[in-house]
Formats: C-alpha cells, sequence, structure tokens
C-alpha cells in the first residue's frame, strides 16, 4: 500500500456550521469528556483503523484533542513496514514520560501492526505502556481501557475468528470530509519474501459487499462524495454478494456506482495478479471510477521478482499495462519499487530502471530495502547501505522526470477538481484532480465538497495551479 507520508495525523474537519444549540451541548460534552490524543502512522488502512477506532472511544465518553499534555488517553497506530517506521514508535513514547509521571492516570495505548508484531517486546520495554492491541482485535480497545484502568497493564494480540467489523459501534453520524476511505478486503496471503502484512494483518479476507454499501451510504449521507476502498490486496476482493453470489471488486464498484451523492470511487493497492479484465473493463465504462491506478511491481529484473516471491514478470506487468492503457488512454499509473533487495545486482537494478522508462509513471513510492524480522528475505546476504543509497538516487532521479513531465503536461487543460480544504493563501482552496494531482485553485469556500471544472495554468514542484472555468 502506497505510503504517501511515514506520519499522518487523523485530521476532522468541520464542513458544516452548528447551531447554537448543538455548540452549547457540545461545548457541555467536551467539558466533561475525557481526552483522546491519536497519532497515525504508515498506510491508508491505519488511517482508516484510527478513524473507528476514535468512534469507538468517542462511544465511551472520549472526545479528540490535538495537544497531548492535554490526553487522559494517548492512542498510537504504528506501522511495521520498515524498520525506521517501527523505531519511530520507541522514541515517540519515550517523549510521554514527563506527562506520564505529571498524570499518572494517563493511559497509553498501542495499536496496529507493531502492536501485533512486537506487542510482548513493547509491554517490556516500555512500561509507560498500558494496552496493546493489534488491527484484528481493535474492536476490544474500549474493553481494554476499562481494564487498563481497573485492573492494570491489557494486551489483545489476537487473530479472532470473527470479524471486527461486526463488533464495533455504528460508525458516527457527523458531517465530514468529502473524501473517505473505506476498508473492504484486508490482510494477504502473497507473502512476498520482504514483507510483514501477511503476518501482521493476517489472512485475506473480503467484507461481504451488503456491509460496505451501508458504510458507503452512511458516508455519502455524512456529505462525503469521494470513497477510496482499501485493501493490502484490495483487487484480490472476493465478498459475498448479494444471493450468497461472490462479488469481484468490479462488480463491489459497479453496486457502488449505483449510489446518489457518491461521485467517485478509487482503490488500493493492487497487485498485479489480480488484476482481472472485468476490472480493466470497468476502467473503460465506470464513470465514477478515478483514471488512477496504483499497482506495484517492485523490481523489474525477472530474477529478483522470483526471490521476492512476486509471480509476476517484468514483461507481464508491461504487458498489463498496455491492457489497461488501452481500456483507458489517461490513467495515471503509480507503482511501489524497492531497491537493494539481498542479490540484487548492477544488471537488475539497470532491469528496474529500464521497466520505469517503459511503463512512465506519474506518481511513485521507493524504498530501500529494509531488513523485516520473521520475513525469509532477512535470511540472505544483505547489500550495503551505500549501494542501496546510490540507487535509491538514480532511481528517485528518474521517476521524479517522470512525475513531473507528466504534472507539467497538465497545464493547458480542464480537470475536475473535487474541493478538500482552504489552501494556504487566503481565499485559495485545494483539492484533488481526477488523476489525484493536489490542484490549487483561488475561489470561494463554499466550494469545499464540490467538484468543479478548473483549467490548468501552471504547474508547482508538488501541485497544480488552476482556475474555476
Ligand atoms: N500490498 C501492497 C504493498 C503493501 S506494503 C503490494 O503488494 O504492493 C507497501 C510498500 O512498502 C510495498 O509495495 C513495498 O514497496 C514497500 N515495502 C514492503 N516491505 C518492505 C521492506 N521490507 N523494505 C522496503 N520496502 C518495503
Ligand atoms: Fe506485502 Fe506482497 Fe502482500 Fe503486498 S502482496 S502486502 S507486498 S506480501
Ligand atoms: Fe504499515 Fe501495517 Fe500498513 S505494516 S503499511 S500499517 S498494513
Amino acid at each position: 500500500m502506497a505510503l504517501s507520508v511515514e506520519t499522518l495525523q487523523v485530521s476532522y474537519e468541520v464542513v458544516y456550521s452548528p447551531t447554537q444549540n448543538e455548540k452549547n451541548l457540545c461545548a457541555k460534552m467536551t467539558a466533561s469528556a475525557k481526552k483522546l490524543f491519536v497519532k497515525t502512522y504508515g498506510c491508508q488502512m491505519n488511517v482508516y483503523d484510527s478513524e473507528r477506532m476514535v468512534e469507538a472511544m468517542q462511544n465511551v465518553g472520549y472526545s479528540l484533542t490535538e495537544d497531548v499534555n492535554d490526553a487522559d488517553m494517548i492512542l498510537l497506530n504504528t506501522c511495521h513496514i520498515r524498520e525506521k517506521a517501527a523505531e519511530k514508535v520507541y522514541s515517540e513514547l519515550g517523549r510521554y514520560k514527563t506527562i506520564k509521571q505529571e498524570k499518572p492516570d494517563l493511559k497509553v495505548a498501542v495499536a496496529g501492526c507493531v502492536a501485533q508484531a512486537e506487542g510482548e517486546e513493547i509491554m517490556r520495554r516500555q512500561p509507560l505502556v498500558d494496552m496493546v492491541v493489534g488491527p484484528q482485535s481493535y474492536h476490544r480497545l474500549a474493553e481494554l481501557e476499562k481494564t487498563a484502568h481497573e485492573k492494570g497493564r491489557a494486551i489483545d494480540i489476537e487473530f479472532p475468528q470473527d470479524d471486527k467489523f461486526s463488533y464495533l459501534a455504528e460508525r458516527s453520524k457527523a458531517k465530514r470530509a468529502p473524501s473517505a476511505f473505506l476498508t473492504v478486503q484486508e490482510g494477504c496471503d502473497k507473502f512476498c519474501a520482504f514483507c510483514v502484512v501477511p503476518y501482521t494483518r493476517g489472512a485475506e479476507v473480503s467484507r461481504p459487499v451488503a456491509r460496505i454499501l451501508d458504510e458507503a451510504r452512511a458516508l455519502v449521507e455524512r456529505g462525503v462524495c469521494e470513497i477510496t476502498l482499501l485493501g493490502q490486496n484490495v483487487n484480490a476482493y472476493h465478498g459475498e454478494g448479494p444471493a450468497s453470489r461472490e462479488y469481484s471488486l468490479a462488480g463491489l464498484i459497479w453496486e457502488l456506482d449505483k449510489i446518489d451523492g457518491l461521485e467517485r470511487i478509487r482503490f488500493t493497492t493492487s497487485h498485479p495478479n489480480d488484476m482481472r479484465q472485468d476490472l480493466i473493463e470497468a476502467h473503460a465504462n465506470c464513470a465514477k471510477l478515478m483514471p488512477y491506478l496504483h499497482l506495484p511491481v517492485q523490481s523489474g529484473s525477472d530474477r529478483i521478482l522470483k526471490r521476492m516471491n512476486r509471480s509476476h514478470t517484468a514483461q507481464s506487468y508491461i504487458e498489463l499495462i498496455a491492457k489497461i492503457r488501452e481500456a483507458r488512454p489517461d490513467m495515471l499509473l503509480s507503482g511501489d519499487f524497492i531497491v537493494g533487495f539481498p542479490e540484487e545486482t548492477d544488471a537488475d537494478f539497470e532491469a528496474t530502471l529500464n521497466l520505469i522508462k517503459q511503463v512512465n509513471y506519474g506518481q511513485a513510492y521507493s524504498f530501500k530495502y529494509s531488513t523485516r524480522p520473521g520475513t525469509p528475505a532477512a535470511e540472505r546476504d544483505q547489500l550495503p547501505e551505500r549501494i542501496k543509497t546510490e540507487r535509491l538516487r538514480r532511481l528517485q532521479d528518474l521517476l521524479s522526470t517522470q512525475q513531473r513531465a507528466l504534472q507539467d503536461s497538465m497545464v493547458g487543460r480542464d480537470v475536475s477538481v473535487l474541493f478538500e480544504k482552504s489552501g494556504r493563501f487566503e481565499g485559495q482552496l485545494v483539492g484533488k484532480s481526477e488523476y489525484l494531482h493536489a490542484v490549487h485553485v483561488a475561489a470561494p469556500s463554499e466550494n469545499i465538497g464540490k467538484l468543479q471544472a478548473v483549467r490548468i495554468i501552471q504547474s508547482n514542484s508538488n501541485s497544480l495551479t488552476g482556475d474555476l472555468i
């Protein structure tokens, strides 16, 4: 799954004006409520999970705070994908020592993939942690908080048989930002040799179609008009639909397409092996499905792909891209790359550069291989850091040249922009084009939450500028 930023703060934008009555009630509730501070690391699924955990804790009397010093409970939702991501958790926890000394009642919870992978160790290494909860058991967070208050430290890193979504409280009805994530599939059975996800998220599971549609409708009622369907292997989705029929991701998208008020559908992250014909056709025929596809390849060398256990080749990937572009010629492609995987030679690395040149990416995420304990590749001979650094630099130079050229080619084109929030400058709004470019436009704030036609007039380092048409 793409990691656009290592740290994402969950944000709840107020997009409606409460009445005076509501304000008074809110002030009363806020004054009495316990405060929850949340910090989210990692992928979009963690952002979604944090949102669900916040809603669960709101149901037991918590309200959100942005000031950690003000918190009665701190929740870190963590990522284990690379060593650095995992280490961040421990340094962040270290910072809470003085707060906890001054406020002994403060409860600290660690959730997410580090909790799953290193739960017991966290408890050992950090006595200030009161609760540890894995990605498949966070529906029990409120219970754990109660236990932590009544009996002391609590840990739950089970992979329960029952589906956590059935146990989570009903979703909040409050108005929210126009773009939302919705988890439809979770876990992974692919076991790429470098990756912790199958161990931290567990086996691949798809949520039933009806549940997803209910959640999507509820989001639309709250002001959402763009939904990004999430899954570690979202295009492997095979959920139970009406009449016990199995639905593919394309089938699910066509059901979502029928929801009035839902204007845009996206999905992430896909695996090349699960890119079925019906999904490619949906990209050609479903107007709500946006022309942006994140399709990680990791390497352009067949030898390395095999050692990674990716079960696709560079050529099969390139042929797939050609098919997708035939269905949707303006598709913006995004990818993930790992450099310095064990045994990667100069020739293997050149093959990756070669693949990038053939595909032409509009967006990309690239990483130095990071050894993850318990994964097969961790046992192999590792490459020196110096080589990884040099390869990453060359790869990123090439990718950013491609990205910049594609972004520059947007100048003069008309796009549709979903405005999400105010920009840095007065009178300016920021939104996303169908290709997921950030677009700055001078426009009145009533446009937040709306889709508008925009002509692109300028390409900046990381965004575009446009005018309302
Ligand atoms: N399910 C997605 C990927 C999830 S992890 C997929 O199959 O593509 C997100 C990205 O992190 C991966 O695509 C990979 O590029 C990167 N990644 C995963 N494990 C890594 C490791 N050990 N070292 C460096 N990057 C890694
Ligand atoms: Fe990790 Fe591979 Fe599964 Fe993606 S497909 S989550 S990279 S094991
Ligand atoms: Fe990280 Fe877990 Fe997501 S390891 S990338 S938070 S699935």
